[in-house]
């Protein structure tokens, strides 16, 4: 008897592991199949995940990035790194697919043609409001070019922060596209003929009441989550860094005279406004619109030092990680569901200590994907729990 359960064990083992993978899948979003066409340099790829950790191996222009953007691509519908989703498709083709398999239930399906706007597919019907796709599917996303959000210009920051928020409410995509439409509407105006007329000032009013309302919204939004996100960052620096260093994450904006705790919608408005008006001759020569959202900035300190003017690369670097995994908890937290974490390139420049503190703590609550030329800088651990895609 004990035999014939043996066999009948044995004979069911994949059936148990599938099972098994399924409850594990419960609560995760767990990508398990991934197709792709013509995506970059992939002219066809195709794979079955079945673990939690899957390190995507091969040497420098294999297509390790590329393949690993596609998962970026169809759970964000956009890539960190193309400037146009044309970039995508592979040069000697006019169409690209991305397939996924979510929770061995849900097939999306994501065609990009080199004419015409991309097609989304969830379970084979098309998905009318693409930012649906965030109900199936959601990652996060570190990549070697992530370190300019620590370095670089504030666009990055900008950008980076804006990311969050429309995560954490889907509706600042909204309020982000109505504030640039303004601001391009502001500045036609400035250069047309139409604000030497009589009822220009109507309009620079009209202008001037409906941007303090905006940007008052994607000010508090933008200090909330950095409110939100700061303990988790603190938490992830400081372990990654074996530290206990202050970190500091401030919102510049350029409102003159608002205080640090200052929430009240009204009395951010009304400030906004008055600054608008102040400025009108000014921008009436210039045409720019000197100060809001779209200039405003985020600043990055450790014990008060910026981390950006005087962080070393490995700290600047330690920092970005630190960002990034205090995103995905972030994003865990209020969904209470973990994106899939994808890291490319993200073992360079980390000491041993920081890629250990690091890899032990990643592909455990959710799936994670890491890019990687060789195996040196895995542990046993680590690779005894990964399934490896060998490219
Ligand atoms: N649209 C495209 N069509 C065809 N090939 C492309 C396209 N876009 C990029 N490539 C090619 O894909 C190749 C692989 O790039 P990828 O960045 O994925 O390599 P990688 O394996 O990540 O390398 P590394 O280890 O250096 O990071 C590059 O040689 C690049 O020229
Ligand atoms: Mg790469």
């Amino acid at each position: 008897m004990p035999f014939k359960f043996f066999n009948f064990f044995k004979d069911n083992l994949n059936i148990l592991n599938l099972a098994n993978l399924i409850n594990e899948c419960i609560n995760k979003i767990f990508l398990n199949k991934l197709k792709i066409k013509n995506f970059r340099n992939h002219k066809s790829f195709e794979i079955d995940l079945k673990e939690q950790r899957a390190i995507v191996l091969g040497c420098n222009g294999i297509g390790k990035s590329n393949l690993l953007e596609s998962i970026e691509f169809i759970s964000q519908l956009k890539s960190n790194r193309a400037l146009s989703d044309k970039d995508l498709i592979e040069n000697d083709s006019d169409m690209a697919v991305v397939f996924g398999q979510i929770d061995f239930r849900d097939d999306l399906k994501l065609n990009l043609f080199r004419k015409g706007p991309k097609r989304i597919y969830v379970n084979e019907s098309i998905l009318k409001k693409q930012s649906e796709i965030k109900n199936y599917i959601r990652s996060v996303c570190f990549c070697s070019n992530d370190i300019d959000i620590v370095r670089s210009e504030p666009n990055y920051r900008r950008i980076w922060i804006d990311k969050v928020v429309s995560q954490l409410e889907p509706v600042y995509l909204d309020l982000i596209s109505r504030f640039n439409r303004l601001l391009k509407q502001r500045s036609h105006f400035w250069r047309s003929e139409s604000f030497s007329r009589k009822q220009s000032s109507d309009i620079v009013e009209s202008f001037d009441i409906q941007m303090s309302i905006i940007s008052t919204r994607i000010f508090r939004r933008r200090r909330r989550a950095l409110l939100k996100i700061k303990p988790y960052v603190e938490y992830w620096h400081n372990h990654l860094s074996k530290s206990k260093e202050q970190i500091g994450i401030n919102y510049l904006s350029g409102i003159q005279n608002i205080s640090p705790e200052e929430e009240e919608e009204e009395v951010i408005s009304k400030k906004i406004a008055e600054q608008l008006f102040n400025q009108r001759s000014i921008e009436a020569l210039t045409g720019k619109c000197n100060f809001g959202p779209h200039r405003d900035d985020i600043e990055f300190l450790i014990n008060n030092i910026s981390v950006r003017k005087y962080g070393s690369s490995g700290q600047q670097r330690t920092f970005i990680l630190a960002l990034k995994m205090a995103e995905l908890d972030l994003l865990s937290k209020t969904l209470n569901v973990p994106p899939i974490l994808i890291l490319d390139d993200v073992l360079a420049e980390l000491d041993i200590t920081r890629q250990n503190l690091l890899l032990n703590s990643v592909g455990k609550d959710s799936q994670c994907f890491i890019s990687a030329t060789h195996l040196d800088k895995f542990n046993q651990s680590f690779l005894g729990s990964s399934q490896m895609i060998h490219l």
